[in-house]
C-alpha cells in the first residue's frame, strides 16, 4: 500500500518522503485504515489498524466521509496545547453506525449519522467543563474508516446533505451556531461582518446569519473569494490585506456593524472595535493571526462594545444547530474532496489557505 502523501511546504519537515510514504502497523488480517501523526512536524502516517470495538455507551461508526479544521493543522503543526501521540486527527465525520456497546442503544444500528465533536461538555450550558475534550486529540478522530464515539454524540445525518457536506458541518457549524445565536444573540434584520470568509467556520457562519435574516458583510484576502461570498449571500465584503480596509467597509455597508464574528484576532482586531457600532458584539473563537498587540480599551468601554469569547458548544448548541440546518436547508460550501489516503495533501491545502469552505476527505 502506498500512501499518496505530500510532505512540500510542511513547516519543519524532518522525515524523507520515502519514509513518510511507507504505511506502518500493517496487521493482515482485516481492520481499518487509519491516518496518524505520530510526531509532530512530520506528514500523516496510513496505518492498517485492528477494527474497533464499541465500549459500553460507546458506538462505531464505519465512516463515509471526514472533513478537516485547522485545529488538525495547528496539531500537526506542534502549535495545539496537550499533544498526545500518535493520534488520528479528525473531529468531523459522517457515516453508519455499525456498532454499539450497549443494547439499549441498539436502534442506533444501522442508521446514517453524523458526529459531534464535542466530547463532555458537562452540566453548565455557559461554558464546558474539565472533562471537556475535541475528538481528534486526544480522542482518535475521523480520518479514519472507523470512529468510537460516545451514542449521546450522534445525530441523524441530515437528508438534504450528501456524506461530505454532511461530514463538513460538525464542528465550524456547531462553533458557528454558538458565536451567533447562543453568545451574540444574533437577531433578523441586524448588520454582520464575518472576516476571512475563505475558512471553513468564517463561510458558515455567513450562511446561517443570512439564513436568520442579517445582512451580512465579508472580508477575504482573496477577490475571487469575496465574489463566491456574495454569490451565498453576502452584501458586500472588502480585502483585508488593503491599507485602508476598515473605512473602505463602512463606506461601503453605509455604516457600522451589529455583530462581528473573527477568528483571525491579530493586528486586525483594532480595527473590528473600530466597525462595532455602540452596544454592539464582536464574538471570536479563533487567533488564526495571532493575539492583538493592542487593544483601544477606552473605545470598547465607552462604546459599550460586548467582546465574546467562545469555543465549540453544548449538546443543545448542537441540537439547535442541527435544527436550524434541517430548517433552512443550508448546505455547507465543500472546496474539495480527497481519498483518505490524501489526508496529508489535504492538510497542505489548508495551510496555503488556498480554501473556500470545508476540506473533505471521502473514507
Ligand atoms: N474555538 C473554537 O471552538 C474554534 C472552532 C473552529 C475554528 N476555530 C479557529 O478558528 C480559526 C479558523 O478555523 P477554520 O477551521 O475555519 O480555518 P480555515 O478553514 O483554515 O480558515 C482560515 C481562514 O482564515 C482567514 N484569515 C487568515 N488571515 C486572516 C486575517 N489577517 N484576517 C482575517 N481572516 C484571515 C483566511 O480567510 P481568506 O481565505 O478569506 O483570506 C483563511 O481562509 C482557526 O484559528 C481555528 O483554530 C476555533
Amino acid at each position: 500500500m502506498q500512501a499518496a502523501c505530500d510532505c512540500r511546504g510542511l513547516n519543519g519537515c524532518e522525515l524523507s518522503h520515502a519514509r513518510s510514504c511507507v504505511p506502518v502497523d500493517f496487521v493482515q488480517n482485516g481492520g481499518m485504515k487509519a491516518t496518524v501523526l505520530t510526531a509532530v512536524k512530520t506528514p500523516l502516517i496510513i496505518q492498517q489498524l485492528s477494527d474497533l470495538v464499541a465500549a459500553p455507551g460507546q458506538a462505531v461508526v464505519r465512516l463515509k466521509a471526514a472533513a478537516l479544521n485547522h485545529r488538525d493543522l495547528w496539531t500537526q503543526l506542534g502549535l495545539y496545547p496537550n499533544i498526545k501521540l500518535p493520534v488520528t486527527l479528525g473531529s468531523d465525520g459522517a457515516g453508519v453506525v455499525t456498532a454499539v456497546g450497549t443494547d439499549t442503544d441498539r436502534s442506533w444500528v444501522g442508521r446514517e449519522v453524523i458526529i459531534n465533536p464535542s466530547l463532555d461538555w458537562g452540566p453548565d450550558p455557559r461554558a464546558q467543563g474539565k472533562d471537556f475534550r475535541i475528538l481528534g486529540l486526544p480522542d482518535n478522530g475521523t480520518f479514519a474508516e472507523q470512529v468510537s464515539i460516545p451514542v449521546a454524540n450522534l445525530a441523524p445525518k441530515p437528508a438534504h446533505l450528501s456524506w461530505e457536506q454532511a461530514a463538513a458541518l460538525p464542528l465550524t457549524g456547531l462553533t458557528a451556531w454558538r458565536a451567533l445565536f447562543t453568545r451574540a444573540q444574533l437577531k433578523a434584520g441586524e448588520r454582520v461582518l464575518v472576516t476571512g470568509i475563505g475558512g471553513g467556520a468564517a463561510l458558515i457562519a455567513m450562511q446561517f446569519a443570512a439564513a436568520a435574516g442579517a445582512a451580512v458583510w465579508v472580508t477575504s484576502s482573496s477577490p475571487e473569494k469575496l465574489a463566491r461570498a456574495e454569490t451565498l449571500g453576502a452584501a458586500g465584503g472588502v480585502n483585508y490585506r488593503d491599507a485602508d480596509w476598515a473605512a473602505a467597509l463602512q463606506k461601503q455597508a453605509g455604516g457600522l456593524f451589529d455583530v462581528i464574528v473573527d477568528s483571525a484576532g491579530g493586528p486586525g482586531f483594532a480595527s473590528l472595535i473600530e466597525l462595532t457600532r455602540p452596544g454592539g458584539r464582536i464574538v471570536f473563537f479563533g487567533a488564526t493571526t495571532g493575539n492583538p498587540p493592542g487593544l483601544d480599551l477606552r473605545k470598547s468601554f465607552f462604546r459599550q462594545i460586548n467582546i465574546l469569547g467562545t469555543t465549540m458548544g453544548s449538546p443543545a448548541d448542537f441540537a439547535g444547530m442541527t435544527r436550524f440546518v434541517e430548517t433552512h436547508k443550508i448546505v455547507p460550501v465543500v472546496d474539495r474532496v480527497l481519498p483518505l489516503d490524501q489526508a496529508e495533501t489535504a492538510l497542505r491545502h489548508m495551510e496555503a489557505g488556498a480554501q473556500f469552505g470545508k476540506i473533505g476527505l471521502q473514507c
